[in-house]
This record gives structure tokens, C-alpha cells and sequence, in this order.
């Protein structure tokens, strides 16, 4: 077998040693009492921090974004990890400072803290990486002397050029975490595949992700064909000059203020790949739920809130047809019973697929829990834009830096 391209945990012995874990256990909030509401990410941790169970761990980890109300202390984090490890994880509620030296020295083998939410701190977000930016913060300066090694298992967050994932590269070893490894090979895997109709389902509500995506693509071959639902579907067909309403424009243009340059982005994707996209030819309105063909006039206060009966075949026809497929967001607001029948037949359609299947995305792994479909997605990944970003091929700023690093300390 290939040689990895960054370390993992097999090229080191962690026994005794002082380790940095930075993970993603970033999770939905509700806003209301400011709980976790989904662990889903917490589980995949065991196994990485099960492995460190003779070392001195330190995890390190960020929540929501400032502003948002899921931007809390990941105090309760601390907790749950704890209950679900079975052992006792301290939470010390800074990043930096004497209060965290003291009680890193202090530890024993076995022993975990968990550390405050890094985007706390204006540097984690702030500072990019150019070099020698990052390595002059506080947090790297702080931290990179308690530290033997640096593992980085923070797949859902690769694509964010932050301190506490990218800042310590060249300080000492950074190595891949065991959910990293998992996540790379199996999307690795899809990529790879030689078996065609390729086919990516996206939808939801993250439009500028989409879009983003869909030239590499479609230009590089990664997928033959994309369906879009959700928003993402609205915004393509707004730019090829069809009438999606006024409520449908509004919503747009709050989700992204660039959304002008999407527009034009969707018009240029559209005329150079209009056989290989593919857009809803029916809607579900709200209010009222009735039904329309795509084009038909829409009232200032109608919603497209789902994928009409005409769409959802043609769609499960070219499902039927695809010997690999990506799936990543909802066909509308599945959350409302009313309109979720087009999200329910779409992933239906994927579950009953024989073809190599790979989901991501905070939503759609809710709707798949929500229509008991888990047992038969394929596999189902921890990231959303990560997995997109990573799927595209285009440089990932996490990834650089863990090849970087293997190449700097093991050379070549
Ligand atoms: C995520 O959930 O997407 C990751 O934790 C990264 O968070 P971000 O999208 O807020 O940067
Ligand atoms: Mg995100």
C-alpha cells in the first residue's frame, strides 16, 4: 500500500506522551435552552481518543460563529464526551493562559481536558495563513510548548484555514486523526471509482457551496451529472431567466448579499454544462400546496417549497440509472410534512440504489435520521462543506497543512 501523504496514528507511539487533539464536535444548538440537540459527532470521536487512553490528551475544539446563537462554551461539551467515554473530562474555560499551563502540566496518563471553544478568540478566525502569521499568535506560541504531538481529526472543518488546525505545522508532528483517515478513504474511494453514471443530488440551502463545487465538478469529471433542489435549484433557475417569485428572490438575496455574482456564475455554468445539470420542472407552493410547472407564474408570497410529482420521476429515473452516488442537502422544507415528500422520494430512491453511495451535510443526515433511512445511505460522512470541498479536488487548507508537515519532519 501507498505510503499516506500526512501522518496518521499508526506512525507514532503515544504512550506517556502530552497530545493535541483538535476535533469537530461543532453541533446543532437549540435556541432556546442553548443544548446540544445532536451528538452525532461526538461519536465519531471514540475511537480516535479510546486509542489515546495511555497519553495526556488535550482537545481542542470550536462552536457555532460568533454572533449566531450556537456560539456557546463547549462546557457541556466537556460533559457529554465525558458520559459518553466513561471517564472524566475536565473543562477548563480558556485556550491560553496560566490556567490552562497549570493544568496541562498537572496531568496524568489517562487524563483528558477539553479547552474552550477556540473561536472565542479573534486570532483562531482572523488570521490567515501565510506563513508565519498563524505561528506568531498567542494561541500557537501558547500552547506549542505542552505539546509532544499534534493530532488533527477535525474532518468537518478542513476547509477552514484557522489557527488552532493549521498553526502549529511547523512546530512538531501533525498527524491525521482516526476520522480523518475513515472520511478520506472512503470519499478517496468514490472518487476513484470507475463505475459511471457518477451522480451528485444537491440541494438545501447553502447555495454558495453549491455553486462553488459544480464547475470542478463537472469540468474535472468527478460527476457525470447534478441534480439541484432546494434553493440551490432556484438560483440556477432564476439565472436562466425563469420567474421564481418575488419571495423566492428575497430569500436568495438574504442568504448571500454577493448573490449577484452567483447569478452570473449559475448563467455561465448553465451554457457551458446544460446537458449535465439537472433542474425541478414542478414545484409544491406554500401556502396552499398546489402545484405548478416550472416557469408558471408565481405569487409574491408563494414559497417553492418542494419538488412537484413531475420532477420527483424524473429525478428517481436518473437516481435509478447512477452507479455512484454523492447526495448533499434537501429537495425543500422537508421539515414541514406538507413539503417533504420530495426530500422523502429523492432519498428513498438513493436508499433503494445498488450504486456506491456517499452523503454529508448537517440537514440531510437529520432528514435521513428522520425517515429511518441511515442503515442504507452508504457511507455517511461527518462533514458537509468539507465533504463538498473535498470532492471537488481543489486545494483543502487542513490537508495542505498535514502534507506539508509530514513532508517538513519525514521528509519527502
Ligand atoms: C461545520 O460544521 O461546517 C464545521 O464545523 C465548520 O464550521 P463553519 O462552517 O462554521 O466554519
Ligand atoms: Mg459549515
Amino acid at each position: 500500500m501507498d505510503r499516506s501523504p500526512f501522518y496518521t496514528m499508526d506512525d507514532f507511539d503515544f504512550n506517556g506522551k502530552r497530545v493535541y487533539l483538535r476535533i469537530d464536535i461543532n453541533s446543532p444548538i437549540n435556541p432556546i435552552t442553548g443544548e446540544v440537540v445532536d451528538d452525532t459527532r461526538f461519536i465519531h470521536y471514540l475511537r480516535t481518543i479510546n486509542e489515546l487512553k495511555n497519553s495526556k490528551v488535550v482537545i481542542i475544539a470550536h462552536q457555532g460563529r460568533p454572533g449566531d446563537s450556537d456560539f456557546v462554551s463547549l462546557r457541556q461539551h466537556a460533559g457529554h464526551l465525558g458520559r459518553l467515554l466513561g471517564r472524566d473530562v475536565l473543562f477548563v474555560d480558556s485556550l491560553i493562559g496560566s490556567a490552562v499551563e497549570t493544568a496541562i502540566r498537572n496531568m496524568k496518563n489517562g487524563d483528558i481536558i477539553m479547552l474552550e471553544n477556540s473561536r472565542f478568540y479573534s486570532e483562531e478566525i482572523l488570521i490567515k495563513d501565510d506563513g508565519t502569521a498563524q505561528k506568531n499568535t498567542f494561541i500557537v506560541r501558547n500552547l506549542s510548548k505542552l505539546f509532544d504531538y499534534f493530532i488533527i481529526d477535525a474532518f468537518p472543518a478542513i476547509h477552514r484555514d484557522q489557527t488552532t488546525l493549521t498553526g502549529f505545522k511547523d512546530i512538531k508532528p501533525n498527524i491525521a486523526g482516526r476520522l480523518m483517515e475513515t472520511e478520506i478513504k472512503s470519499i478517496d474511494r468514490f472518487m476513484n471509482s470507475k463505475s459511471h453514471p457518477k451522480l451528485a443530488i444537491m440541494g438545501g440551502a447553502k447555495i454558495r457551496d453549491a455553486i462553488k463545487v459544480t464547475g470542478p465538478f463537472l469540468e474535472k469529471g468527478i460527476v457525470d451529472n447534478i441534480i439541484f433542489g432546494g434553493v440551490a435549484a432556484n438560483i440556477f433557475l432564476w439565472a436562466s431567466g425563469i420567474d421564481i417569485g418575488k419571495r423566492n428572490m428575497e430569500f436568495i438575496e438574504k442568504q448571500d448579499k454577493n448573490y449577484k455574482k452567483l447569478l452570473e456564475e449559475c448563467k455561465s455554468l448553465l451554457s457551458r454544462f446544460s446537458d449535465r445539470i439537472y433542474l425541478p420542472e414542478d414545484f409544491m407552493l406554500n401556502p396552499l400546496q398546489t402545484e405548478i410547472k416550472t416557469g408558471e407564474k408565481v405569487q409574491d408570497d408563494q414559497l417553492l417549497a418542494d419538488i412537484g410529482f413531475e420532477s420527483i420521476k424524473t429525478f428517481s429515473s436518473i437516481i435509478e440509472k447512477a452507479k455512484n452516488i454523492f447526495l448533499n442537502g434537501p429537495m425543500g422544507m422537508y421539515e414541514i410534512n406538507e413539503y417533504s415528500l420530495g426530500t422523502r422520494e429523492i432519498f428513498n430512491a438513493v436508499s433503494q440504489s445498488p450504486a456506491s453511495k456517499i452523503v454529508g451535510g448537517g440537514h440531510t443526515i437529520n432528514a435521513i435520521n428522520e425517515f429511518g433511512l441511515s442503515d442504507s445511505m452508504g457511507y455517511i460522512s461527518t462533514g458537509g462543506g468539507a465533504l463538498i470541498n473535498y470532492l471537488s479536488g481543489e486545494p483543502i487548507p487542513v490537508i495542505d497543512s498535514l502534507v506539508y508537515n509530514r513532508k517538513k519532519f519525514g521528509g519527502n
